[in-house]
């Protein structure tokens, strides 16, 4: 099967909200899942990922803006007529059925044959690893074989498209990270376009081809899980993709690809913002926290600092440092039997300028 491509023109929804009164929860967003591609959205609670999701199923009509998979528009088309597949956060198996028959479902819904049934639900369960699980029941199997039955019973229609909405928050921590590899390894093999939903940022990257960051219903950024980390566009992307530092800077010099930032006493050349920044104006950088190097020699760095919290974690080291009223937050990776600082200690902070940012503040959508 050739796998399709989606698109979302300029999608808005509003909803009336009995304690928040009119709401926008889908603002504007236009995007293009292509053929064969996992997309998760990912963002904090509320920003508009399951409305958007369920405007692609067809559950939920847009106010404005068109839905089209496959070049075809199927903004008014029954969510049934969609070819698409669903997993949903809590399984909605039906708990009547034994597992066999929760695959079946779509199938027999279909108008499908006895023998085609068996052998496609067969041919699933074997798929996602519940091959003689026929006959048992949902409350006879675990969380993780539960959430596996609902991709089968997704999978097994031959959908084009496949959602998930946060398909592994019922999970416990090991459970999740073992189930989403499985579900990307399924979704490569098979190759059916994907977008999934998730407010774990870890998930998203660890499972996406692109990652759209939604807030407030808009799109903060599209890109891959390094675009989003070391190029992020807003203030808003920095610090919900991974920790990020924030400290003061003085703009000095631009030139077409730097500008020079002041920064604790030492001049860096950054990469140059895709915004306006006048000479001499204060700004604040953004910096990872394993971009600043620590040395045990004050003298040693472009900047001291003083340690004020260590936390040890085994491959790495996490400190908060002091300088003067900036807190900051690194992180090192020292080698076996030593090196690992002190508190209270007074340290060299060395930085590259090309791992410093400038963002838009705020939002910054
Ligand atoms: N049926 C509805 N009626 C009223 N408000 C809704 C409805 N569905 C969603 N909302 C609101 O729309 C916003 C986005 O919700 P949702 O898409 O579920 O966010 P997310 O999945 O990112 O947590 C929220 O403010 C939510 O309260
Ligand atoms: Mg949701």
């Amino acid at each position: 099967m050739e796998a399709v491509g989606i698109r979302l023109s300029s999608i808005t929804k509003t909803f009336l909200h009995r304690v928040k009164g009119r709401i926008t929860a889908v603002d504007d967003v236009s995007l293009a899942v292509e053929p064969g591609e996992l997309l998760t959205i990912l963002g904090p609670s509320g920003c508009g990922k399951t409305t958007t999701l369920r405007i692609i199923a067809g559950f939920e009509q847009p106010d404005a803006g068109r839905v089209g998979i496959a070049g075809r528009d199927v903004t008014d088309l029954m969510a049934n007529r969609r070819d698409i597949g669903f997993v949903f956060q809590n399984y909605a198996l039906f708990p009547h059925l034994s597992i066999f028959e929760n695959v079946a479902y779509g199938l027999k819904v279909h108008g499908r044959g006895k023998k085609e049934i068996e052998k496609a639900v067969g041919e699933v369960l074997e798929l996602v690893g519940l091959s003689g699980y026929e006959h048992q029941f949902p409350h006879q199997i675990s969380g993780g074989e539960q959430q596996r039955v609902a991709l089968a019973r997704a999978i097994v229609i031959k959908p084009k498209v496949l959602l998930f909405d946060e398909p592994l928050s019922n999970l416990d921590a090991k459970l999740r990270v073992h189930t989403r590899g499985e579900i990307r390894s399924l979704q490569s093999r098979l190759k059916i376009t994907s977008v999934y939903v998730t407010h774990d940022q870890e998930e998203a990257m660890a499972i996406s081809d692109r990652i759209v960051v939604m807030d407030h219903g808009a799109i903060a950024q599209i890109g891959t899980a390094e675009d989003l980390y070391f190029s992020p566009r807003s203030e808003f992307v920095a610090r919900f993709i991974g920790k990020v530092n924030t400290v003061p800077a003085r703009a000095g010099r631009s030139r077409e690809k730097e500008i020079e930032l002041e920064i604790f006493g030492h001049t860096y050349a950054a990469p140059a913002p895709d915004h306006e920044v006048g000479r001499d104006e204060d700004v604040r950088a953004f910096i990872r926290p394993e971009f600043l190097e620590l040395s045990s020699e004050p003298a040693d760095g472009h900047f001291d600092a003083v340690i004020t919290e260590r936390t040890f974690l085994g491959e790495k080291v996490e400190y908060g440092l002091e300088v003067g009223d900036t807190s900051l937050t690194v992180v090192a990776h020292p080698q076996s039997g030593g090196g690992v600082l002190s508190l209270k200690q007074r340290v060299g902070v060395r930085l590259h300028g090309e791992n410093i940012r400038l963002l838009q503040e705020g939002d910054g959508a």
